[in-house]
């Protein structure tokens, strides 16, 4: 059984998102105000939809806290939507007599609405996108919140950054510490680093808004403070890559991740796309002058920055609709339009940052267990003073 494991429920418009996290350990520290500031980064990025001004995304902890410090109990937490007001009868639980407004009948190409009506029987394709839509990740980065205050206790930290957005590339290699990056990437309108990439970004989505198009694009996440040896060689499942990409695969509109040299080592020779050791100058463990692996070898963490690229296609709902078929008649009709995002890279990378803290914090439990954060910072000192990480290495 995992050590971290969290659920959630709710329907795009439906009344409240709600989540439960289960196996954080007792006497974290944790305020709803530090959910708050990682939902306020979710809702970030120029290209996003009007949902995003309509929301207040303010959670709410109903369990598992007390005076400030968690319990060790479940943590359950609960956002409400406040667009439910305009849906409560397109939405409402119990059995409705009255025309049923809002119906999706032409399925969107790229979206789970024709797959998911036939799989479920539904008619109305409105019973699909209520739960495919990326309104869930909402409470999926509040969730990411609890571990991700968990992990800062150890002193990991998560940041990320956007380095692609249509054409717009940001190639510029990471040069800021991970605990400052974020403070940069969101003062950005792309959350992306460097100035004139983001300025040509955004002149992107502008076009695509313009031609009623959608954009896709490549978001970073960077984590340090990390120990060696999360993860592990010994079984399939428990190599720390393939929980990492099931993760962010598991993100709405992800279609590949990468970590370190990624697939651009698939076009290197293994002279210059591994990391090679040295003797770390206090002779204590080793150094590596390259961290081309991303801060894996072998499914577990060196102890090096870990560093994973996440791909996102464009965004399924079109102004300009794509040709589909109105299933009731079979007749060609143009797909379902609704209120829609042109781009939602910057947002994707904030919520990748929360499910890669769900990840790590419970290869951290894993690893060390506890049930008190007394008990988990102990057993942590003691491993990182017996085995020290591979020294830091500039990127990549
Ligand atoms: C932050 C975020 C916002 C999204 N916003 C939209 C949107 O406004 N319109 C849309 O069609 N898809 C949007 N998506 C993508 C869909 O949720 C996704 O394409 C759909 O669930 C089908 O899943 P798949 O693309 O993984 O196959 C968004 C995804 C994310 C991560």
């Amino acid at each position: 059984m995992k050590k971290l494991r969290f659920l959630t429920a709710g329907e795009s418009h439906g009344k409240a998102l709600v989540g439960i996290i289960e196996g954080v350990p007792s006497g974290l520290a944790l305020t709803v105000e530090e959910l708050h500031a990682e939902l306020r980064r979710r809702k970030l990025g120029f290209g996003r939809g009007a949902r995003q001004k309509m929301e207040d995304d303010r959670c709410e902890i109903l369990s598992g806290v007390r005076h400030g410090r968690t319990l060790g109990s479940p943590i359950a937490l609960m956002i409400a939507n406040q667009d439910w007001k305009n849906w409560s009868d397109v939405m409402q639980a119990e059995s409705y007599s009255g025309e049923v407004r809002r119906k999706l009948e032409v399925p969107r190409p790229g979206h789970a609405d024709y797959v998911g009506g036939r799989k479920y029987r539904h008619e109305d394709m409105r019973n699909v996108l209520e739960r495919a839509s990326a309104r869930e990740t909402t409470i999926r980065v509040a969730l990411g919140a609890v571990a991700r205050k968990l992990l800062a206790e150890l002193g990991v930290g998560i940041g990320s950054r956007v380095t692609r957005i249509g054409s717009g590339e940001d190639t510029a290699p990471v040069t800021t510490a991970v605990e400052a990056i974020n403070a940069i990437a969101d003062a950005s309108p792309v959350r992306c680093l460097g100035e004139d990439a983001g300025a040509a970004m955004v002149r992107e989505i502008e076009a695509a808004k313009k031609a009623g198009d959608t954009l896709g694009g490549v978001f970073e996440l960077l984590v340090s403070g990390l120990p060696l040896g999360l993860g592990s060689y010994v079984h399939w499942d428990r190599r720390l890559e393939g929980e990492i990409a099931r993760a962010l695969m598991s993100l709405n509109a992800i279609k590949g991740v990468e970590v370190g040299l990624g697939f651009h080592a698939a076009a290197t020779p293994g002279s210059l796309s591994h990391d090679e050791f040295l003797v770390s100058e206090d002779r204590n463990g080793l150094s590596s002058p390259t961290n081309r692996s991303g801060g894996i070898d072998g499914g577990m963490t060196t102890g090096q920055l870990l560093v994973v690229r996440a791909a996102m296609k464009p965004l399924a709902t079109l102004m300009s609709p794509l040709r589909s078929v109105k299933l009731a008649t079979g007749e060609a009709a143009e797909a379902h339009v609704e209120r829609s995002d042109v781009c939602a890279v910057p947002a994707a990378a904030v919520i990748g940052e929360s499910l890669l803290a769900l990840v790590l914090a419970e290869a951290v439990l894993e690893k060390f267990g506890g049930d008190s954060l007394e008990e988990l910072c102990a057993r942590w000192e003691d491993w990182n003073r017996a085995v020290p990480p591979i020294r830091k290495s500039p990127l990549p």
